[in-house]
């Protein structure tokens, strides 16, 4: 790997969404576990690896189609709404692979938790490139039951432990557009004076 390299797969990775996937085309399961080998070597503060995975596939996806429009439907009474159940009975099933993300706290007291978090999202951007840099599609949700309890604990997260989220993957049937960002010289003050 060279710069020019690294620097062409970081700029160019997109997120790639569902409807954006081949239909019922299947990523290689040795390829995701490639891709989780490199969600592990993400920075983590105090050697504390505070992330803990599940991945649904196969009939995994139904199982998990299922459970998050059931969960929606027990829990939104008044604020029901059809066309949000269908959706969160049908996204699942255009993925290839469904990775939830998890952040396990860390024993060591002296870790901030934003630090757990922080160091599950550099995982998750370890994801994100390993996609890429494997010609597939993928993006990284926060929508959907991300943030209700039963369902972190669904996923085996206990009290202290959240629930970040879920990354779907995919063949890219439809690539998505060139990103836009502003330049780093905006983002930035250089102090080079005394
Ligand atoms: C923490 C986080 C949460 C996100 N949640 C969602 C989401 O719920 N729905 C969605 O469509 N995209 C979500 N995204 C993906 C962003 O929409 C996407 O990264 C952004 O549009 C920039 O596009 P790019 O990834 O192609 O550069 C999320 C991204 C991050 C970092």
């Amino acid at each position: 790997m060279n710069p020019e390299s690294l620097n062409e797969l970081i700029r160019n990775r997109r997120s790639v969404f569902p409807d954006q996937f081949k239909a019922g085309k299947k990523v290689d399961d040795a390829i995701i576990r490639q891709i989780l080998i490199n969600a592990t070597w993400a920075p983590n503060h105090g050697q504390q690896e505070p992330w803990q995975f599940s991945v649904f596939t196969g009939d995994g996806l139904r199982a998990f189609a299922d459970f998050q429009s059931g969960l929606y439907k027990q829990d939104a009474g008044d604020a029901f709404n059809e066309a949000k159940y269908i959706k969160l009975q049908q996204q699942p099933l255009k993925a290839s692979h469904i990775i939830s993300l998890g952040m396990k706290r860390s024993t060591k007291k002296n870790i901030p938790e934003i630090e757990d978090i922080e160091a599950v999202a550099c995982a998750v951007q370890n994801i994100y490139l390993s996609v890429a840099a494997y010609g597939l599609g993928g993006y990284w949700t926060t929508g959907g039951v991300t943030y209700n309890e039963k369902a972190r604990t669904y996923l085996g997260l206990e009290e202290n432990d959240k629930l970040l989220g879920f990354f779907y993957i995919g063949h890219i049937g439809v690539p998505s557009a060139p990103g836009k960002r502003i330049h780093a010289e905006e983002k930035t003050n250089w102090i080079t004076t005394a």
